[in-house]
């Protein structure tokens, strides 16, 4: 049976007492499952915080960064790095559209952040929103995340990801690719199942714990 991941991707949102209730919740309720990787991705001031729950209360969870610095240690203010973000993930997003959109992250920089997770043994999940994007060497994880599908309730059609994911995988030599927009406990079903989609990239329906844990089911 193939690996699927499960990626929940908080972006900007919750307090630290919404995240000690997701993890609470997540704890008692997520089945121990070596078939499947869920993946959380908070914002980076909870990393820390999940990293050590996960850890002390063996959670099968994994964290991952939303983003990680295009330089290395020094005078980037804002920017948290490659050798700093290995102590509490074990991967990171990197190409996300919103990056793209609102922080102009062009094929260069996200080159720098992919040479910079690599140097750091943290696995990139490079995110694009067509088969036409440039994904660097090296990258074995992708996510086709559809932009009108992001945030829309309007998901892309399972047969039409599998086909973008299967031609993905034959150009990039990916070993697996995640399909993301729109993904709720009700549809990840119909992406999972497709011969050529291995998992799900998440936002709004993983900010609720008991959706998500629907959707883990239902993956
Ligand atoms: P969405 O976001 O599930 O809220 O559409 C997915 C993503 O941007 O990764």
């Amino acid at each position: 049976m193939k690996k699927r991941f499960i990626i929940a991707n908080w972006k900007s949102n919750k307090t630290r007492k919404e995240v000690i209730d997701w993890v609470d919740m997540v704890e008692k309720n997520l089945p121990n499952d070596a078939s499947r990787e869920i993946i959380v991705c908070p914002s980076t001031i909870y990393l820390q915080y999940i990293k050590e729950e996960a850890v002390a209360r063996n959670i099968p969870i994994r964290i991952g960064a939303q983003d990680i610095s295009a330089f290395s240690e020094g005078p980037y203010t804002g920017d948290v790095n490659g050798k700093q973000l290995t102590e509490c993930v074990a991967y990171v997003l990197i190409g996300h559209s919103e990056r793209r959109k609102y922080y102009h992250e062009d094929d260069q920089t996200l080159n720098a952040k992919i040479r910079n997770a690599q140097e750091n043994n943290i696995i990139p999940i490079y995110c694009v929103s067509s088969e036409q994007e440039i994904i660097p060497q090296g990258v074995e994880i992708a996510a086709y995340e559809p932009i009108e599908a992001i945030g829309t309730g309007n998901p892309d059609t399972p047969e039409n990801a599998n086909t973008i994911a299967k031609r993905l995988k034959q150009k990039n030599n990916l070993k697996s690719v995640l399909y993301g927009g729109s993904v709720t406990s009700a549809n990840v079903g119909l992406f999972t199942s497709q011969e050529h989609i291995d998992g799900a990239l998440v936002g709004g329906a993983s900010l609720d714990a008991k959706q998500f844990l629907l959707l883990v089911k239902n993956a």
